[in-house]
């Protein structure tokens, strides 16, 4: 079991909220059950980068990016994910 902590955002989420994940969820996924209404417009199939956010401490956590999601990362912020993309756990 892992914490998250969303930090406040205006539009999403304007008093941050602290996340517990469990099992084999996105990030996307975890803030939508929270009622966070992440933008997802291609349905989570890693083709729009509407889900993006930065992950500011413990990415190693988050299981690396696929070369699509790579593809979709157009910023030179390396904090940069794609939450539909982005799931607990390293993958062996
Ligand atoms: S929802 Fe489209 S890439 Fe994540």
């Amino acid at each position: 079991m892992i914490t998250l902590i969303v930090l406040p955002n205006i539009y999403l989420c304007p008093l941050g909220l602290l996340l517990t994940a469990v099992g084999d969820t996105s990030l996307c996924d975890l803030m939508l059950n929270e009622g966070i209404n992440v933008p997802h417009l291609c349905g989570k199939a890693c083709v729009c980068s509407s889900c993006i956010i930065n992950i500011k401490q413990g990415a190693e956590a988050i299981r690396i990016a696929t070369n699509s999601e790579k593809a979709l990362l157009v910023t030179n912020r390396s904090d940069s994910r794609l939450s539909c993309q982005s799931y607990l756990g390293k993958v062996c």
